[in-house]
């Protein structure tokens, strides 16, 4: 079967296609025929060697796979021909093993495009917004990255919770997807200074919450617009540098940084993570909440999937087809 490997830490050119003969599903596992993989941030942090605990070349990058159930393990309850999404290791080939406990069902109105956008982005959305950062319906936040993976699940879920939603992007395109997707007060970082326009807005309040995936000095830029008594959860880094909150001034506001791992997460406490994925199915089949996939590309094509996210180029989900 085809795959993409990363051959070595580096730039998108280390990503290749290669032949491995099809995996077999272990105990509890299911085999799916991958009609969709999802790309996530994270593969191109563990691409480059920066991903704690990430995977060492050669590897086959891939967190979430969508396709149907091809072949079942011993002590798997599941079927062939079932139509599934997981997250899985490996996802970036034609075909992906997954631990039968972990699939989603995909309706047949979903495609498979659409479920490999579900499910790291919008747990990751859902879970910061609300189980780890305690979101309100009264409360204000600010979504950096809106028109992002991320993002656009959390400009959506933010919205849709009835928060004051406060969008960061860097282009006008990305910031009229976050309009549309329910921001209030949409903000090209590159053009205004987002905590100015923020302090602006809420007459030197505040926002109560702040999704933190970028990192480095956007943290500190955030925590100077948080209200007193305020919430950060730091979530990702695509800056390339961590944020490094001041502990005084987090002391002196009653402020909360709040880290948040998916990964991590969903084997400790699964129930946490998992407890909105029914309310997250029934909005999206109701049409209430949308996947946004932004680009399709071919299997082949997976550096430049890759490249295309790292020059900003990417709106809502970008997603490979083998
Ligand atoms: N902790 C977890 O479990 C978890 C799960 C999922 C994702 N994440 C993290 O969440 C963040 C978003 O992930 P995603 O997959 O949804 O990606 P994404 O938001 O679709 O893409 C990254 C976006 O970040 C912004 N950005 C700011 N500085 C950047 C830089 N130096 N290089 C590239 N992009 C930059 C860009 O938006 P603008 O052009 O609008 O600035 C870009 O489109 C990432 O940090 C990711 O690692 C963490």
């Amino acid at each position: 079967m085809q795959v993409i490997e990363a051959t070595e830490f580096g730039t998108s050119d280390a990503l290749e296609s290669a032949d491995r003969d099809v995996p077999e599903p272990g105990p509890g596992e299911v085999r799916i025929a991958v009609e969709a993989a999802g790309v996530n941030f994270a593969d191109i942090m563990q691409r480059r060697g920066h991903y704690p605990g990430g995977p060492e070349p050669p590897y086959v990058p891939g967190m979430e796979a969508a396709g149907t159930v091809d072949a079942v393990g011993e002590d798997a309850s599941r079927e062939v021909g079932e139509r599934v999404v997981a997250m899985t290791q490996e996802g970036y080939a034609e075909y992906a093993t997954a631990d039968a406990s972990a699939l989603f069902d995909v309706p047949e109105a979903m495609s498979f495009e659409e479920a490999a956008g579900f499910p790291v982005q919008f747990l990751t959305a859902h879970n910061t917004l609300f189980e780890w950062g305690g979101l309100e319906a009264d409360e204000r936040v600010l979504i950096h990255a809106a028109a992002g993976g991320v993002g656009t699940a959390a400009t959506q879920l933010a919205s849709e919770a009835g928060a004051e939603v406060f969008a960061t992007a860097s282009t006008e395109e990305k910031l009229d997807l976050a309009e549309r997707l329910g921001a209030d007060h949409p903000i090209n970082y590159t053009e205004a200074d987002f905590a100015a326009a923020v302090d602006d807005a809420t007459d030197g309040e505040g926002v109560n919450l702040v999704l933190d995936g970028i990192g480095g000095d956007t943290t500190t830029e955030s925590l100077d617009c948080l209200a007193h008594f305020g919430r950060m959860v730091s979530y990702g880094a695509a800056s390339g540098q961590p944020g490094q909150p001041d502990t005084g001034t987090l002391l002196f506001n009653n402020h909360r940084v709040i880290g948040y791992h998916l990964g991590q997460a969903v084997t400790r406490d699964p129930g946490r993570v998992l407890g909105a994925v029914p309310d997250l199915t029934g909005s999206l089949l109701a049409g209430d909440l949308e996947v946004i996939v932004g680009e399709t590309f071919s299997l082949s094509e997976a550096a430049t999937a890759h490249q295309y996210i790292e020059d900003r180029k990417s709106t809502g989900k970008v997603v490979l087809t083998p």
